[in-house]
């Protein structure tokens, strides 16, 4: 019930903020989602009141469950065609609905809606869609996704990047805001507790071991290569960390890789971790104006295939992430925003 209550204490707050400003006003606040995040806080928090909880309950579900799900949390009605690119997030009441909301969910679990300077733009939000044509990233955005977890390459939270102290953390929170999905096309979840219970505690323990290689994901590797050079993967990472007795995991089946040969008890270890997590998939398929945070630490996430449509009434998600920033260096961040992070 936790889900249905917290969808409901965050739409009636975005709809008291939305009915006090214009519609330029409201759009203009969406770029300082710190200000708007404690705007909307206060209302939410009293609207969860309401219903015997509080910010700090939703919290604590969110820092235990692999994902949050809000259903109908934003009205999707008013919507413009859907977009073929990343960018740019045509302005229109749904979009605008929605990326409030999401800021408002995000600002519940006491993390900060951000963007990384390296991945479009800096963009806090991108439209998820088919990209029509040839290209690889075309391809990519047809398919189907296995499990990862968002922003590979950067460290987890409390850890700094071996090549440079500013690399910020990757996120805690992966936010996906349904706009569309006509084919009912699933995002896929699969929580690290499920998984690591499949597996023996030998291989839990070598996925632990500073030996794995870690490159970037597609979306950030052009840039990344501008600033650091050609090779950017990160060598000796773990992907499973123990924080707070808690594990947390660091994972993409496209970009991590063994240093060694295939036969190594690494390799063995990952190809297991592998397996595990097909078998723990659950499928969630998004319904317009539901919103999922996925916890980026205690989950996997993926989808299955999308499929050729774009445009028109095609599927469309917006993203964005949330992280916990209060440890953060002033020069992890990008001067002058209020929400990209460095690099
Ligand atoms: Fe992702």
């Amino acid at each position: 019930m936790i889900n249905a209550h917290f969808s409901v204490a965050v739409r009636g707050a975005v709809s008291v903020w939305r009915a006090s400003l214009t519609f330029a006003d409201a759009l203009q606040q969406l770029n300082d989602p710190v200000a708007l995040g404690n705007t909307l806080l206060p209302e939410i928090d009293r609207l969860l009141q309401l219903r015997s909880l509080t910010c700090v309950n939703v919290k604590a579900y969110a820092w235990n469950a692999p994902f949050v799900y809000l259903p109908k949390v934003f009205d999707h009605n008013e919507l413009s065609e859907t977009p073929t690119g990343f960018l740019p997030v045509p302005n229109n009441e749904a979009t605008l609905a929605a990326r409030a909301s999401a800021i408002g969910c995000i600002a519940v679990l006491g993390s900060n809606t951000v963007s990384y300077g390296s991945e479009n733009d800096g963009a806090l939000f991108v439209n998820l869609v088919v990209i029509p044509g040839e290209s690889h990233q075309s391809e990519k955005s047809k398919g189907s996704m296995k499990g990862h977890t968002d922003g590979v390459w950067f460290p987890i939270r409390g850890e700094r990047h071996p090549w440079d102290n500013r690399v910020a953390p990757s996120p805690d929170f992966v936010c996906l805001c349904a706009l569309r999905n006509p084919k009912q096309v699933p995002t896929t979840v699969m929580p690290l507790s499920e998984v690591l219970a499949k597996l023996t505690p030998a291989t839990v323990s070598e996925l632990g071991i500073p030996q794995y290689n870690i490159g970037p994901q597609g979306t950030f590797r052009k840039r990344l290569r501008e600033i650091f050079g050609s090779d950017v993967i990160v060598e000796d990472s773990q992907l499973l960390f123990w924080v707070e007795g808690q594990p947390w995991i660091r994972y993409s089946h496209s970009s991590a890789r063994t240093a060694d040969d295939e036969l190594s008890a690494a390799s063995l270890a990952m190809d297991e971790f592998k397996a595990a997590c097909l078998e723990c998939a659950s499928s969630h398929p998004l319904e317009p104006g539901d919103i999922v945070l996925v916890n980026n630490r205690l989950s996997l996430h993926g989808r299955a295939e999308v499929g050729e449509e774009h445009g028109e009434d095609s599927r469309w998600l917006l993203r964005t992430y949330g992280l916990d920033t209060t440890d953060l260096d002033a020069d992890q961040w990008h001067a002058n925003s209020r929400y990209m992070l460095y690099p």
